[in-house]
């Protein structure tokens, strides 16, 4: 069986807001494609690693893949799976505009494994354990597995509805007296109205939510995600048709499991990790930053 992982690293990290991409933005010493690399050899899942990285940045991951290899090398930290971390096959790409072409990028360079895991160098605190879960649970026949957590959150949704309200801080404007009110809702004009004098109300669109989600059956969804390779390629395959027929609006902000599913494959949950946290914000940083020292303390000697 081999099974090669994918780690999409090509993203700008525009909300995480640095000026390097977010991949090289350093955990506790370390960038998050490095503490990545760390997890994935660790597991010992992979018999290839395919990195997809920024444009401009494809030789910093080669350099990122080579100081890895040195510490695993220098015993810094050993494979605990089956594959050991000498013998893995490490390849860097470059990533695309979007997730799903950098998956695809790498996906062409991924050769003819059994199994694809895609893994989000945004996630790079995953700990080994989550690998060999999902890993597990592809090679006893899901064609498809994601890990997750339950919800925390009341989770609602959120409706656009148009809506007058009043102008903010207008210190000359006059309460509106009874009968002068603005049209109810339901008799909103579509244009915004002409008002004789000042005007005191303003068009704008307001969040409505609408009906209670069952929190219960909802489930946070993280990644490694892992696939048959076949299928994988043929919902990608698919996905790249949909676009090019009918176009960019075609495009959807999906990952591959929600590709997949398209394809009617059902995809199974495993448990994923609190400490798989996804690195968007500066605040995950901070959290980030605590774990990784965490860890430091009490394995001093691992990776
Ligand atoms: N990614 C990628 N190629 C892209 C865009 C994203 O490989 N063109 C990767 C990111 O590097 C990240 C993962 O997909 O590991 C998840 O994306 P996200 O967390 O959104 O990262 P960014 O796109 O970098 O962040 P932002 O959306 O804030 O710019
Ligand atoms: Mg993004």
């Amino acid at each position: 069986m081999s099974t090669c992982v994918i780690v999409p690293a090509a993203g700008s990290g525009t909300r995480l807001g640095h000026t390097e991409p977010k991949a090289f933005v350093q955990v506790d010493g370390r960038t998050l494609l490095a503490h990545s690399l760390d997890a994935i050899i660790t597991s010992g899942v992979a018999t290839t690693i395919v990195v997809a990285a920024p444009e401009v940045f494809v030789s910093l991951a080669e350099a990122e893949v080579a100081e890895v290899r040195r510490r695993f090398a220098g015993g810094a930290g050993s494979g605990k799976g089956r594959v050991p971390p000498e013998a893995i096959e490490i390849i860097v790409v470059q990533g695309g505009a979007d997730r799903v072409e950098s998956v695809e990028a790498a996906l062409a360079a991924a050769g003819d494994p059994d199994t694809v895991l895609v893994h989000d160098a945004a996630r790079a605190l995953t700990p080994p354990s989550v690998f060999d879960r999902v890993t597990a649970a592809v090679s006893s026949g899901a064609e498809a597995v994601v890990p997750v957590l339950p919800m925390i959150d009341t989770v609602r949704r959120a409706e656009e509805s148009p809506r007058w309200i009043p102008l903010d801080n207008d210190a000359d404007v006059e309460p509106v007296p009874p009968g002068e009110q603005p049209d109810s809702p339901g008799e909103q004009p579509d244009s915004p109205r002409e008002y004789p004098d000042t005007p005191r109300e303003q068009p704008a669109d307001v969040e409505v939510l609408r009906g209670d989600l069952d929190r219960g059956s909802l489930r946070r969804v993280q990644t490694p995600q892992g696939f048959a390779a076949e299928t994988l390629r043929r919902a990608h395959a698919s996905y790249r048709a949909e676009v090019r027929t009918l176009g960019e609006a075609a495009r959807a902000a999906t990952d591959d499991a929600g590709l997949v599913e398209r394809l009617g494959v059902d995809v199974v949950a495993v448990p994923g990790d609190e400490e798989s946290l996804k690195i968007t914000y500066p605040l995950d940083l901070v959290l980030a930053e605590h774990i990784a020292r965490e860890r430091g303390r009490s394995h001093p000697d691992s990776v």
